[in-house]
């Protein structure tokens, strides 16, 4: 089965946790800026990652625009934020309801900690 990991990090740190991630899964790793939507569709598994801006996941137009195409895909998002990790529902909550679909084939919501 075949992963890719895409992030979009302004100042490093989802990039970091992108990187840990596509290392332990033996993934493909790639930079949102670089990605267009047909480089996606080889993919089983679509690990979107990015930095929490203003409430906004940056540069989840990616997924959440091309979501119709990508469905038949499994899709993950992680964020990287200040807000505490334990306000786990308040993340899930954005994810789910701000930008995708209620289906509970996709995993929505885990969330890292600024790493510095
Ligand atoms: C202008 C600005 C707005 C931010 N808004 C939020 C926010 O709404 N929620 C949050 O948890 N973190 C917020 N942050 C913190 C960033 O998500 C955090 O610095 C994160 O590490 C950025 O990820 P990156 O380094 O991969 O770009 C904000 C940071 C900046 C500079």
């Amino acid at each position: 089965m075949s992963t890719v990991v895409v992030y979009k990090s302004k100042y490093g740190s989802t990039e970091q946790y992108a990187k840990w991630i596509a290392e332990e899964l033996g993934a493909d790793l790639k930079s949102a800026e670089q990605t267009k939507l047909d480089d996606l569709f080889p993919y089983d598994t679509i690990i979107y990652g990015a930095g929490v801006y203003v409430g906004c996941i940056a540069g989840i137009a990616l997924i959440a625009d091309n979501y119709e195409q990508l469905k038949d895909k499994k899709l993950i998002v992680f964020t990287v934020g200040l807000t505490d990790p334990a306000e786990k529902s308040k993340y899930i909550d954005l994810i789910t309801k701000k930008f995708f679909l209620d289906d509970e084939r996709h995993r929505t919501g885990f969330s890292f900690p600024r790493s510095t």
